[in-house]
């Protein structure tokens, strides 16, 4: 009862009867219908635990209504809960439950897909530390701009990964000049001079290089 509250109240504030409601018409037979007494109590707990706050709104022909809403902690909660795998067969119902509360509480979806030009795509993003990981893999002469572009965008401890960084060899062939050869051995240089990282080429398909952002 304590995460489908959350969710419900990530979506908008709410009272105790209208969260019942939204409770039976969101999981409808699946699930016994809650008394409003248990949705009071597990409110008043959620309260206790700064997880929601709520206040008294005045009506003109009916007593006061108590209207709960989801505090920060209770935001942070209710996306603990929803990335912590779930699995055996006892609390497989509750990976049904997240499914169906992700998408309400705004923590599903999270995938926003930006088509365009690599480089300009990166530079419209704030240059701030804000991603966990990064995978570079478009063309190869524009490697070394991805590279001085993405490090300061990638958070402390996230991971930066380059593919075809050994251009199946020809890096090392001092007399290639090959601008796409070129342009992967000047972003390996960079890579390997730049002390925001600790990375090592894993000697995989063509070379991935993996940083690791200090
Ligand atoms: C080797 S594939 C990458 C595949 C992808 N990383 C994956 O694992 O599915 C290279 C892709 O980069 C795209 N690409 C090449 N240059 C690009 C650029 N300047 N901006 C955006 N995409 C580019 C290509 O169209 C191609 O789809």
């Amino acid at each position: 009862m304590r995460q489908p509250l959350l969710a419900l109240l990530a979506k908008e504030p709410a009272h105790g009867y209208e969260l019942k409601l939204a409770l039976e018409q969101t999981f409808g037979q699946a699930y016994p219908s809650p008394n409003i007494g248990q949705v009071y109590v597990t409110l008043k707990r959620l309260e206790q635990d700064g997880l929601v706050r709520s206040q008294d709104v005045e009506q003109t022909t009916r007593p006061n209504k108590r209207v709960y809403e989801l505090t920060p902690a209770g935001r942070e909660a209710l996306s603990t809960w929803v990335d912590e795998p779930s699995d055996g067969p006892r609390i497989r119902d509750e990976f049904f439950v997240k499914l169906i509360l992700a998408p309400m509480a705004g923590l599903a979806d999270r995938i926003e897909l930006r088509v365009g030009g690599a480089l300009d795509t990166i530079r419209a993003l704030p240059e701030e530390e804000q991603f966990d990981a990064a995978f570079i893999d478009a063309d190869k002469l524009g490697y070394p701009k991805y590279w001085t572009e993405l490090v300061p965008r990638v958070r402390p401890g996230g991971v930066i990964m380059v593919d075809n960084t050994f251009s199946h060899g020809r890096v090392l062939d001092a007399g290639n000049d090959n601008p796409s050869v070129i342009a992967v051995r000047t972003m390996n240089d960079l890579a390997a001079a730049d002390d925001r990282v600790e990375l090592v080429m894993v000697p995989i398909g063509d070379g991935l290089t993996v940083a690791l952002r200090h």
